[in-house]
């Protein structure tokens, strides 16, 4: 729990996460890194991106994607993947993967995904930063444990969340593909970062309510490496 104004503890949240992300791309220069899209993770990137750390080799796998933007769409994952991590920390492209982007069937994209992360060797430490609903990738609460990458309906309360990003709500995807919880927790390492009073809820939940699907965060209590950053806002709750 990190104090201060808000962006002092976004600042220092960032440099904690980064601190160790640099340490497990120092000890093996082809990691696997599980990436995470929303306003939340920004700062671990930036902080990422002032040190001297060579990415050529790192591979990525981002949590999740909307299904039915047009294609270059900027919101999309993909897009925003590429904006701001890859080519912040100058990442390789062609080996920063996100759900549904091998131009396969939609249906099937999930099983490919889990296969490409599986040839990869499994993630080495996942970021994740979490919804108002207690969402986790776009796990919505009722997701099951065990769950893989698959195609999800997004809440209203998700939508509604993300209609910020765009001009209006109804342009917000109401399908998304997303790695499942199972498929979270398969990551060797995860940290999970989360600021504002909106996220105290989601967050008093994920880390000391009982674990359960109707708070699909509250599945990293089953983890045994976990890290969560909090500013004090969203600590409020704990
Ligand atoms: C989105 C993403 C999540 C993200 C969450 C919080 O819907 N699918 O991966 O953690 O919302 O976003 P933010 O960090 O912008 O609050």
């Amino acid at each position: 729990i990190l104090p201060g104004s808000p962006d002092e503890a976004k600042r220092a949240a960032g440099k904690l996460a980064a601190d160790l992300i640099e340490r497990v791309v120092r000890a093996k220069p082809d990691a696997v890194l599980g990436l995470a899209t929303g306003s939340t993770p920004l700062p671990v990137w930036h902080s990422l991106a002032t040190r001297p750390l060579d990415w050529s080799r790192v591979r990525g796998f981002a949590l999740d994607e909307y299904i039915g933007l047009p294609d270059g769409h900027p919101e999309s994952y993909r897009a925003v993947i590429t904006r701001e991590v890859v080519d912040t920390l100058g990442l390789t492209p062609s080996l920063v993967h996100v759900p549904g982007d091998d131009g396969g069937e939609i249906q099937t994209a999930g099983d490919r995904y889990e296969a490409a992360i599986a040839a990869a060797g499994g993630v080495d430490i996942q970021v994740l930063g979490i919804g108002r609903t207690g969402h986790i990738g776009f796990n919505e609460p009722g997701s099951s444990f065990a769950s893989r990458t698959r195609v999800k309906t997004l809440t209203e309360a998700t939508r509604r969340d993300n209609a910020r990003f765009f001009d209006s709500i109804l342009e917000v995807p109401r399908h998304c593909l997303t790695q499942g919880l199972g498929t979270i927790l398969d990551a060797r390492r995860l940290v999970l970062l989360a600021f504002g009073e909106a996220k105290a809820d989601a967050v008093a939940g994920a880390v000391e309510g009982p674990v359960s699907a109707s708070l699909p965060a509250s599945a990293i209590q089953l983890h045994p490496e976990v890290t969560v950053i909090l500013d004090e806002a969203a600590a409020s709750k704990l």
